[in-house]
């Protein structure tokens, strides 16, 4: 299927590996030309040349850290009218005990996965609808349907940013621009496989015993594919996808138990 979004332009954050990183190969295999983000100048230029090698389209790299507002304004400052932008990025570091949270801990929370992408699409959503175009994707986490206590860090600012982003989802659409997060499942990313090899020293046990484990949890039997990820994001930036907006969708493998 022509996805219909040859020549746009996409900025995609958290593009040096994972999930953005499929995104991003994925956008470029449909033409899309790129803005790359991530703090990591270099693993985010090995990227971009992996990218440029694969495609005929455009890739500019901007090592910034989007969970500091100079960090936005520096993205927004070279890229500020992409017809797509994919927020994606923060892993929290949690410790699973609430009661030990600061006020430190929540401002960074905050600014991190709500503030950053509430800062971006602001900076971008008006020049969208002025062109009659815009697709805007939030990757947040499966826990904002399923919310855990010891996850509420990063879980309220994904709740908060679900709120805003169902009203610009609402707003936008009329001149053609759609706004929908992407609940994240388990993927077997880099950082999952890190986390899996953790699991396994911590335990004494063989990497692939445990890593075969978790995902028999799943209804899937799997973890997803980063690239299964990243065909969802295209599809939900394509042309065909101007009445699919102000949704949270989750992508899981089934891991989810309620209906709705
Ligand atoms: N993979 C999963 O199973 C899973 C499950 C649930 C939710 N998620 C969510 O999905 C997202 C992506 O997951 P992933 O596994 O692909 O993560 P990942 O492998 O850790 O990749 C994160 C990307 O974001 C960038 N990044 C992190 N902090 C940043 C900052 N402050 N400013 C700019 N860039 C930043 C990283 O590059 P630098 O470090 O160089 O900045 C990297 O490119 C995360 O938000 C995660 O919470 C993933």
């Amino acid at each position: 299927m022509d996805l219909g979004i040859r020549g746009r332009k996409a900025i995609v954050c958290g593009a040096s590996r994972g999930l953005g990183k499929a995104c991003a190969l994925r956008l470029a295999a449909e033409g899309v030309n790129l803005v790359l983000a991530a703090r990591d100048a270099a693993a985010l230029e090995a990227c971009a040349a992996e990218i440029r090698a694969a495609s005929e389209v455009d890739v500019r790299t901007v090592a910034v850290d989007l969970s500091m507002p100079r960090g936005r304004q520096d993205l927004l400052a070279a890229c500020g009218d992409p017809d797509i932008l994919v927020h994606n990025g923060a892993w929290p570091e949690e410790n699973p005990d609430f009661r030990q949270w600061t006020h430190d801990d929540w401002v960074r929370a905050l600014d991190a996965m709500m503030l950053s992408p509430v800062e971006l699409i602001t900076g971008v959503v008006d020049g969208m609808m002025a062109r009659r175009f815009g697709r805007i994707i939030a990757v947040t986490s499966r826990f904002v349907k399923e919310p855990r206590m010891e996850h509420m860090l990063s879980v309220s600012p994904r709740l908060g940013l679900a709120g805003f982003m169902n009203g610009i989802g609402r707003e936008g659409v009329r001149c053609n621009v759609t706004a929908n997060a992407m609940l994240t499942g388990i993927f077997a990313t880099e950082t999952q496989i890190e986390f899996g090899r953790s699991l396994a020293q911590r335990s004494g046990r063989p990497f692939d015993e445990v890593w075969k484990e978790r995902e028999s949890t799943n209804c899937a039997g799997r973890f997803g594919q980063p690239e299964e990820f990243a065909a969802l994001c295209a599809f939900l930036c394509s042309t065909h996808a101007g009445f699919i907006t102000a949704q949270n969708i989750l992508i899981d493998g089934g891991g989810y138990p309620g209906v709705f």
